[in-house]
């Protein structure tokens, strides 16, 4: 069978089989086995498949059919840019959070040539951890997990862009594997912990509650029951002035600001492009005279 007949074909059977995204779907399975760009697949069409690509090719197909989603079927996803490794221990990451990213990264270049250290919570294939160390240049970022299989697979991610050197992979629960000495020393802490109200899981599609990790779902009864136990810690973790980035869902806003008291925070809720609550920010307060009556 040719490329192109191929691409027709698998195009065809996933939209038979419901899948919403099987013309970039079919695509994106082609490429991966064939090594072929988007470009290469239409100026390469008339190519044939080696037997033993089109009998890869037809087992991702029908994988996919069955809800599998195709980041976990190439083992690949990008985010900002760069390519990751993912794999179903760890949550695919999401252009949502690249909002995140942004802004912690914006935050970073403000504190000067050499920023205090960083900390990401809950950092699974170690996207954001990542990220942050290739785009501000001798960051050294702290990044945590509770599950060692997704360290795993964070590690691998940090080696492939380099900055393995400056992302210290740490397993426990949130913030707890920090060394002492860094009380008081970080300048900024991302957090894209669980958020998900447990009642809500089973209503997601297919892709997300039979796949991906429920660890990497689960925020408790109402999705805010990690980030509860997030905010004293991170406080204390935190230098004057420092940052603690939140990713929500769209209206859990002014539920997760009401948990950063104004007395030591100072709280901000961001959109994200599509209008939807997307990052609760809390800045730590500096002590001032002033402020005491
Ligand atoms: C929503 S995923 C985010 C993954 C990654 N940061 C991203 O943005 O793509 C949440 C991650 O938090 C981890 N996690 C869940 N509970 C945790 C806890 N108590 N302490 C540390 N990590 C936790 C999960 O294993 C999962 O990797």
């Amino acid at each position: 069978m040719q490329i192109h007949q191929a691409l027709i074909k698998g195009r065809q059977y996933l939209k038979q089989q419901n899948v919403a995204s099987y013309s970039l779907d079919s695509q994106v399975l082609l490429s991966h086995i064939t090594g072929l760009d988007r470009t290469g697949l239409i100026t390469r069409g008339d190519q044939p498949l080696t037997p033993a690509q089109l009998q890869q090719y037809e087992k991702l197909l029908e994988r996919r059919a069955g809800g599998e989603p195709v980041a976990y079927l190439t083992g690949h996803k990008e985010f900002m840019g760069l390519d990751f490794i993912v794999s179903p221990a760890v949550l695919i990451p999401r252009p949502d959070t690249e909002l995140m990213v942004e802004r912690a990264v914006s935050l970073l270049r403000q504190s000067g040539a050499r920023p205090l250290p960083a900390v990401d919570v809950g950092t699974g294939s170690g996207a954001i951890a990542v990220t942050l160390a290739h785009l501000v240049p001798g960051l050294q970022v702290y990044a945590i997990d509770i599950s060692p299989d997704a360290l795993a697979v964070a590690r691998q991610n940090a080696a492939r862009h380099g900055v393995a050197d400056r992302v210290k992979f740490c397993q426990g629960n949130l913030l707890e594997p920090i060394p002492a000495d860094l009380q008081g020393k970080v300048s900024v802490i991302t957090a894209n912990l669980p958020y998900i109200p447990t009642g809500d899981i089973s209503g997601l599609m297919t892709d997300v509650k039979d796949f991906e990790p429920r660890l990497a779902l689960d925020g408790g009864p109402d999705g805010l029951a990690l980030y509860r136990k997030l905010i004293p810690r991170a406080h204390r973790l935190l230098h004057p002035g420092g940052h603690l980035l939140m990713e929500i869902g769209p209206g859990q806003g002014a539920a997760a600001k009401a948990l950063l008291p104004a007395a030591s925070w100072t709280a901000r809720l961001e959109l994200d492009l599509a209008g939807r609550e997307r990052l609760v920010e809390g800045e730590k307060r500096r002590f001032r005279l002033e402020g005491i009556s």
